[in-house]
């Protein structure tokens, strides 16, 4: 090898333990210098790719040199793509057009990508991603080079480390530090210009609800003349956890018209890709249901009209009971309930079951209310679920963000199997895909309130459940 290459590699290293110590500066910017620095000295393209906190995904983070087509490519599943880097060991493809490891090769093919050099980056012993390097002729790559791509890699997990001490020290000083369960690098490193306020405001109930999110890492391909790619549809959010892309639509509805044939075409054409599409008026109904936005304003004060009585209420109950009783009879469930809506329901449905059963609460933070960017849990269960059968009582699910959360807080509790039971489903609605075993009714996409449900604390007191209404003219505006 070349002395002068050796010199380059040696500056490059500097170069970026520099910037890594370097605390003024964001850890997006510090990751684009790193790829830089890996892709220049190489005279080849570069990129790095983050796992998702189930390590199932791995996605761009960074890159260098590479066609915006190959980046948006898809999101890569690390058990086919070079998956050895993810148990730590660096990956060499020499011919990437015949290589079986490469899991878009139509797309390596197009940005004439000839060989590739992968290296892991391992974080408190744990893989958590790759610095991946690209050439257009075939290279074998020598030890030197392995070395170097390593010594950055070991560079970027010491960045990364670093931003996330740096903002947890700061939230102790805060005060407003919580413990997450999500702490993976890849929520610290994701680069975000946002294109719009409301994107910004769901990514922050997002996160709240804990759920894990990428802006725009993805282009669909929708149509095409010969080999060019003539129109593509990027969805505003990905939710690696769920596979679950995002659409936000809260814009003029003349443009809606426009995105409803894109997502027409894209379904056509990728059936298999999980979409939710939510308009302006599901929008605005996720603010209002935390008190803000255009409806939360202009709700008025009281009941438009009953949807179901308390004599109707009270039959599906029964059944509901009787349901529960014959499933589980001789398993001795525990009955868990999410305050403070539950309340009225779980109290009648209780009565009503015939097996012995054990009877819980918990409460979480609401969005919005307080301080809190991340759903906490207020008060936890207090029986021990460790081996038993539970269910979760809920008054209502709708978007299920709620939900999703706390099975996710059960199953870490080892229970050995959950089933849900909702008194209402407003299924049209629901963002997160949440199975629900027993529901009592399923309503409209309207706001109910009474038997326990709230609008802004009050209401809960009605023995009936009725619509919401809205004080008409202002509120029709908006929607
Ligand atoms: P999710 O997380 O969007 O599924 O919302 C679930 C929670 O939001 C429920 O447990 C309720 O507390 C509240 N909620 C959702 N829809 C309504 C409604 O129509 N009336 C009253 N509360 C609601
Ligand atoms: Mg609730």
């Amino acid at each position: 090898m070349a002395v002068s290459k050796v010199r380059t590699y040696y500056k490059a290293v500097r170069r970026v333990s520099a910037t890594v110590s370097n605390t003024d500066k964001e850890l997006s910017e510090i990751l684009d210098i790193i790829v830089r620095n890996v892709a220049r000295p190489m005279t080849a393209a570069a990129s790095l790719l983050l796992l998702d906190s189930d390590r199932k995904k791995l996605i761009h983070v960074s890159s260098w040199g590479l066609p915006k087509s190959y980046i948006l490519k898809g999101v890569l599943d690390p058990e086919l793509s070079l998956k050895e880097v993810i148990t730590g060991e660096p990956v060499i493809v020499s011919d990437a057009t015949r290589d079986v490891r490469v899991q878009y090769p139509e797309f390596t093919e197009k940005a004439g990508i000839r060989s590739m050099l992968a290296v892991p980056i391992i974080i408190d012993e744990q893989p958590a991603g790759s610095i991946r390097v690209y050439t257009k002729q075939p290279v074998e790559f020598t030890n030197q080079d392995i070395s170097f791509v390593i010594t950055m890699a070991n560079l970027t997990a010491i960045a990364i480390n670093d931003s996330m001490l740096h903002e947890m020290t700061l939230q102790v000083q805060e005060g407003t530090y919580k413990p997450k369960t999500d702490t993976s690098p890849l929520r610290y490193a994701r680069t975000v210009s946002f294109s719009h306020p409301s994107e910004q405001e769901f990514a922050r109930i997002l996160d709240f609800y804990n759920i894990e999110w990428v802006y725009e890492p993805h282009s669909f391909p929708l149509s095409w003349e010969k080999d060019r790619i003539t129109e593509m549809f990027t969805p505003d959010f990905y939710l690696p956890g769920l596979d679950l892309y995002i659409e936000l639509t809260t814009m003029r509805q003349s443009l809606v018209t426009v995105k409803n044939r894109k997502l027409r075409r894209l379904q056509e054409l990728y059936p298999e890709v999980k979409i939710a599409l939510l308009y302006k008026k599901d929008y605005d109904r996720l603010l209002a249901k935390f008190g803000y936005g255009p409806l939360a304003e202009s709700r008025g004060r009281g009941v438009a009209k009953v949807l179901y009585s308390s004599a109707e209420i009270q039959n599906r109950v029964n059944e509901l009971a009787k349901q529960l009783s014959d499933d589980y009879s001789g398993r001795h469930p525990v009955m868990i309930g999410v305050l403070r809506g539950v309340f009225c329901f779980m109290a009648d449905l209780i009565r009503q079951i015939t097996i012995p059963v054990s009877v819980d609460f918990m409460t979480i933070s609401r969005y919005g209310v307080k301080a809190d960017s991340i759903t906490n849990i207020i008060k936890d269960i207090d029986i021990d679920v460790l081996g038993k059968p539970v269910i979760l009582v809920e008054d209502i699910v709708d978007t299920g963000l709620t939900l999703n959360f706390v099975i996710r807080h059960l199953e870490s509790k080892g229970v050995s199997d959950l089933s849900i039971c909702a008194l209402f489903d407003k299924h049209t609605r629901r963002i997160v895909d949440v199975p629900l075993q027993y529901v009592g009714f399923e309503i409209p996409d309207e706001f109910i309130i009474g038997y326990g449900l709230d609008y802004e604390e009050e209401y809960r007191n009605l023995p009936f459940v009725g619509i919401l209404s809205h004080k008409e003219k202002r509120s029709k505006k908006n929607r």
